[in-house]
């Protein structure tokens, strides 16, 4: 950064590391209808003066001021890795603190906003993002983005960027399935593992933006933040507001070392503390094996079948509380309904702890039916408009967090299932997004803050409960992926990826997402066949390698398995639990990528290069072609491995010759074991 002549605040470089900051030259600019702070690349730009692109700030200072320009004043380096640098408004008391941290390590930089109103007078915000990222100049600009809906999230798709501005944003109250706030920038020349390729994600669980705009020539911004869709916050005097933080991440090693980076970051700095050093259990989830028809009899019998298998949490999904026997009523009487559990939830716990299993229970706790005794009782609990229609979404609405009452009643409910009950895991989901987002008995000029102040309710009750139940695990779900970001990732130790559970999909699905998030927080689940979504009916073992590549869960209707089949089920846990830290721990490498060849390959490997292990997975194989052999990466090449305890290979071979996939016919997969010896 430097700071201009008239102190705003400039990007002078991002991307590889430059050790002289002696070399670059002083900052100025000038061009006909192009004032200086588009010219000048601006840090964190204003709605104010001669600005006329997408502002990071845009405020209503008293007196109807709409006019905001900041100007340096000072920086405190708070640690070594941590730089604040303050700004000014030139006419009112209102101090912007622009936060840096950096993780060198991982090539990351994380930057967030803290506006203080230091005047006598309220202030209003209309935007106020996290920060702007300038590229280097030149153009197009290849922006590569995670896009989809619901039960097809996190697909890869790319575009050039020429000129104007595109925006990616969710106004769905939620990160949304159809964007994820992440984009990757490149200058079409970058592949998996080689090329500069720039990356900015957003730690944020509610309404996003993501702004790719050209300002000036050829100089491309970013812009990222809460969405100042419908936004508006009322900064009283002495307030202060704090944006999410957003992570900037630089590879000169392609998408695949970006990747990488980010994944190590997430498990080392992202991750929940207590459990990110630990393995991810194997789960079995009732959901695609019994629907809402759980109850404490077909409970008893999965979780035998499950313990049989080597599953180490029994999760009850949906449909075990009052009323909910399908999505119409229920949600809201968190008890356990006495039609299905006579005897209450302990008689099934009890049975799963004696089977060696932790017991895992799914909530929806932002949500209401209108057929339930919650809203019965408490109309008023949901936003709404007086008077005006509640739109319904799966025949629920969305209760008002921001309420004080709410938010006690929400967690105490979830304090007492975790309290009363041994519970060593929770999904909780979130099915809906957001509408008509009224809160009438607030103060007209909080009423908009609603946006902002539900994301943090939900971070606030998952923090104060992970504070006192430090041994559950959480798993995030919104149907699926519709709630996949780096805020969540601080708060869920790992999420439900996609209700899409067809193991070709699922490629697609968790390409992408690998492309942001690592696997360790990335649930992947067996079901039965032929899958409900897509009619397909890959074998057991393609299911289950495709699924052994995140968090493994079972949801295979257990009951309906043969023999053979338990025991085939068995046997892949058993070698999932041999090469799970290696997935979960590991460094993945995308060798090759179903979107672009007809065997998928994906590898694993530690950090230490002593273990790996190797998925195939053949598509539509055509025309009888032989598949050519797969080169390894990240191995030591000076090092010999063995393959699934037989034979050996030495590293640079894996590396530099290959694999044959051995893969004949469609539909067929592969997991391949390697072990330095
Ligand atoms: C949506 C989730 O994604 C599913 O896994 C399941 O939990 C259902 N909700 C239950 O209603």
């Amino acid at each position: 950064m430097g700071i201009a002549q008239d102190q705003t605040l400039v990007n002078l470089h991002w991307g590889g590391a430059v050790e002289s900051v002696r070399d670059f030259a002083a900052v100025s600019g000038h061009f006909p209808f192009e004032p200086a702070s588009h010219l000048l690349r601006e840090e964190y730009s204003t709605f104010g003066g001669l600005r006329f692109m997408e502002p990071c700030l845009k405020a209503e200072l008293p007196g109807g001021v709409r006019d905001c320009v900041l100007r340096y004043s000072r920086h405190v380096i708070e640690d070594e890795a941590h730089l604040a640098v303050e700004m000014r408004e030139i006419g009112y008391d209102l101090k912007v603190t622009l936060h840096y941290k950096s993780y060198p390590e991982y090539n990351v930089l994380v930057r967030w906003a803290e506006i203080l109103n230091e005047g006598a007078a309220p202030v209003r915000l209309e935007e106020a993002l996290s920060g702007s990222l300038c590229l280097p100049y030149g153009r197009p600009w290849r922006l590569t983005y995670l896009a989809g809906h619901w039960a097809g999230e996190t697909r890869v798709v790319e575009e050039n960027l020429w000129a104007g501005k595109k925006v990616l944003e969710s106004r769905r109250g939620t990160t949304s399935h159809q964007l994820n706030p992440v984009v990757f920038l490149d200058r079409g020349e970058a592949d998996e593992e080689a090329g500069e390729v720039w990356a900015c994600l957003l730690a944020w669980s509610g309404n996003w933006k993501i702004v790719a705009e050209y300002v000036g020539h050829e100089q491309l911004r970013l812009s990222a933040g809460i969405n100042d869709f419908d936004f508006n916050w009322f900064l009283a005097p002495g307030e202060r507001f704090v944006t999410p933080r957003l992570v900037a991440a630089y590879s000169d090693g392609g998408f695949g070392t970006l990747s990488r980076l980010l994944h190590r970051f997430q498990r080392r700095v992202i991750l929940p503390k207590n459990h990110a050093g630990r393995p991810r259990p194997v789960i079995f989830n009732t959901w695609e094996t019994l629907y809402f028809n759980v109850n404490e009899e077909n409970l008893r019998r999965l979780a035998d079948l499950a313990a049989r298998i080597g599953v180490e949490v029994f999760v009850v999904d949906d449909g075990w509380f009052r009323g909910r026997d399908n999505d119409t009523a229920g949600l809201g009487d968190w008890e356990p309904d006495p039609r299905k559990f006579p005897r209450g939830l302990r008689p099934v716990i009890e049975h799963v702890k004696s089977l060696g299993m932790r017991f895992g229970i799914w909530v929806e706790p932002e949500m209401v039916n209108p057929n339930s005794d919650l809203y019965r009782r408490h109309p008023d609990w949901v936003y709404h408009f007086p008077g005006r229609p509640r739109s319904e979404m799966r025949n629920q609405l969305v209760l008002n967090l921001c309420k004080g009452d709410v938010r006690e009643y929400v967690l105490g409910l979830l304090d007492r299932l975790l309290t009363e009950n041994e519970i060593g895991f929770v999904k909780w989901d979130m099915n809906r997004s957001f509408s008509e987002p009224g809160w009438p008995d607030a103060p007209y000029e909080r009423q908009r803050e609603i946006w902002v102040r539900h994301v943090r309710a939900v971070y606030e009750i998952l923090e104060e409960l992970r504070r006192r139940h430090p041994d559950v695990i959480f798993e995030g779900c919104s149907g699926g992926g519709g709630r996949v970001d780096l805020g969540a990732m601080e708060r869920f130790d790992q999420f439900w990826t996609s209700d899409n559970t067809d193991a070709v999909d699922r490629l697609y699905i968790q390409e992408g997402f690998s492309y942001a998030y690592c696997a360790k927080s990335m649930g992947a689940w067996v079901t039965g066949v032929p899958n409900f979504l897509t009619n397909r009916s890959p074998s057991l073992e393609f299911r289950f390698h495709s699924a052994m590549m995140g968090a493994l869960g079972i949801s295979v209707n257990l009951l309906e398995l043969s023999p053979e089949q338990m025991e085939e089920a068995r046997m892949h846990i058993e070698h999932y639990k041999e090469i799970r830290h290696i997935v979960q721990d590991g460094d993945l490498y995308r060798l090759r990528s179903p979107r672009r060849h007809r065997v998928a390959a994906f590898q694993y490997v530690t950090e230490d290069a002593s273990e790996s292990v190797v998925f195939l997975f053949s598509l539509l194989r055509g025309f009888g072609e032989p598949e050519p052999p797969i080169r390894l990466r990240g191995l030591d090449a000076r090092s010999t491995y063995q393959l699934d305890g037989q034979e050996t290979r030495s590293g640079d071979f894996l590396m530099s010759v290959g694999i044959e996939p051995g893969l004949r016919g469609d539909l067929k997969s592969r997991v391949i074991h390697l072990k330095r010896v």
